[in-house]
């Protein structure tokens, strides 16, 4: 079956399906074609055809790093600018992104992620203080509340640096210009380079940003440098500055530092944090599971004010609530492949060199033949490990897949299993609004406009 063959909806002259994707939705978009179309359907957006998968028995195909490696849209190019790029933006046959990545593996890895808990504390517990704080009636803006906490956290662990945004009203200046360097790059991705050159203001703006950011970072690779050997340098810039890629025998270049640490701040802060947001969200509405999770809660922590990492392991129901949140609503929602050279996936379906392959993850990870008939429903008992045991491996992919696998993985569900057991520790969730979900995509996909209050739990006033 050709391409031209995939059913898909009608798209109209040049433009495509473009407009109807130009919403602030596109997700639930490319889901209900998912639901009319089926597990493989295609999409026309200017000057190319794109496929989109949901069937979990094409994904063994689409994984395959010998056969397909991961493609960055037009828009990912375009926001990867003129500098050297971080991981995420990098080609997988760029020998930087090489390096980088064997550097970084050892500080991403389940073992360094001890050596990052105390710090994944201080912040937690400056959240917990300004929630207890709170008066009876005062509302928490969640995924508000839960961005400032993880790019606190990304910040201090990543470089020693401190946003203190849970102090302020407004973002730390580094944050204002890396938000609106984000928008800018969204912006520009949707217009034409004729419409983006006359908006001198705004290419400025851009370029004092970018130069804002490099700056501070350079100026706190420099104070390493100044410490010599008394830099305590166990943090992800420290093992970036000392470390040497075994397989060439080379370090970082200053410049590509500079690009990984903006990289963690972008992809470790919005999904991390819309996960804990959509975790909360499920929470609220089955409040059976917030008592399932207590009982463990209760038991491992008790009424301790800084969990050690052996207990944040042993949270292991509020992992599977995490993990459950993260299936029906994985916070970045797709990943692009494209074939290598022509090849034919599903024992039917042909897939041509370069021709980019979205994987549609809310929908993959909705399958009913995977997950049973309450597929839809929020039920953490879905990873239960007997039960998970039986989903094959490639059916669950909120972290991406093969080689250009997120490599934050361990770094985020330690973070938001450390903050969501201390929440459920502390404080009764009130949906004092009946909020009901809906999601705003921008990068990733997070809920919007949720509102909750929060009282002490008995014992923790
Ligand atoms: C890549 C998801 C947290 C850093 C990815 C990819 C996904 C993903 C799906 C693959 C993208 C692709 O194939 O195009 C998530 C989710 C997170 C999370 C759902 C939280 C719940 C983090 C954190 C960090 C991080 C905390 C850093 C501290 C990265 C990097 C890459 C990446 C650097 C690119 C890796 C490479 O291509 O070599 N992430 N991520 N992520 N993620 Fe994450």
């Amino acid at each position: 079956i050709s391409v031209d063959q995939l059913p898909g909806p009608h798209g109209v002259p040049i433009l495509g399906n473009l407009l109807d994707l130009n919403n602030p939705h596109p997700i639930d978009t490319l889901m209900d074609w998912a639901r009319q179309y089926g597990p493989i359907y295609k999409l026309t957006v200017p000057g190319t055809t794109r496929i989109v998968v949901s069937g979990a028995d094409l994904m063994p195909d689409i994984c395959d790093d010998e056969r397909f490696d991961k493609q960055l849209g037009p828009g990912l190019v375009a926001a990867r600018g003129t500098g050297t790029p971080g991981l995420f933006l990098s080609e997988t046959s760029d020998p930087l992104w090489r390096r980088a990545h064997n550097i970084l593996m050892a500080p991403f890895s389940q073992s360094s992620m001890r050596g990052y808990l105390p710090r994944m504390v201080d912040i937690a517990g400056q959240l917990m203080d300004k929630w207890s704080r709170l008066n009876p009636d005062d509302e928490v803006n969640v995924p508000a509340d839960m961005t400032a906490l993880t790019l606190d956290t990304i910040a201090l662990c990543g470089f020693g640096y401190r946003f203190n945004s849970l102090y302020r009203d407004t973002p730390h200046p580094f944050v204002a210009a890396m938000v609106r360097n984000l928008l800018e790059a969204q912006k520009e991705a949707k217009e034409l380079p004729l419409q983006r050159k006359l908006r001198v203001q705004a290419r400025r703006q851009a370029r004092e940003d970018s130069e804002f950011q490099i700056n501070l970072v350079k100026g706190l690779i420099e104070d390493r440098r100044r410490q010599g050997d008394a830099a305590d340098n166990t943090d992800l810039l420290g093992r970036m500055l000392t470390g040497v890629d075994k397989s060439s025998g080379e370090g970082l270049p200053d410049d590509n530092i500079i690009a990984q640490c903006m990289t963690f701040l972008v992809a470790g802060h919005e999904t991390t944090s819309g996960l804990l947001s959509f975790a909360i969200n499920y929470l609220m509405k089955s409040p059976q599971y917030i008592d399932q999770a207590r009982v463990q809660i209760d038991e491992v922590l008790g009424d301790t004010a800084e969990p050690t990492y052996e207990q944040v392991h042993q949270l292991t129901f509020v992992r599977q609530i995490l993990d459950e949140s993260l299936r029906l609503w994985p916070t970045a929602p797709m990943f692009t492949r494209a074939a290598r050279t022509d090849t034919v996936i599903g024992g039917k379906y042909l897939a041509p060199k370069d021709v980019g392959i979205s994987v549609l993850l809310p929908m993959l990870h909705r399958d009913p033949s995977v997950w049973g008939p309450d597929a839809e429903d929020f039920n953490p008992h879905h990873f239960d490990p007997e039960r998970f045991a039986a989903v094959p491996p490639l059916a669950y992919r909120p972290f991406g897949t093969g080689l250009r696998a997120c490599i934050g993985r361990q770094f985020a569900l330690q973070e938001a299993t450390l903050v969501l057991g201390m929440l459920l520790q502390r404080f009764d969730i009130i949906d004092h609004r009946n909020y009901q979900l809906h999601t705003r995509a921008t990068l990733t996909v997070k809920p919007e406009d949720m509102w909750i209050r929060l009282r002490p739990r008995e014992g923790f006033a």
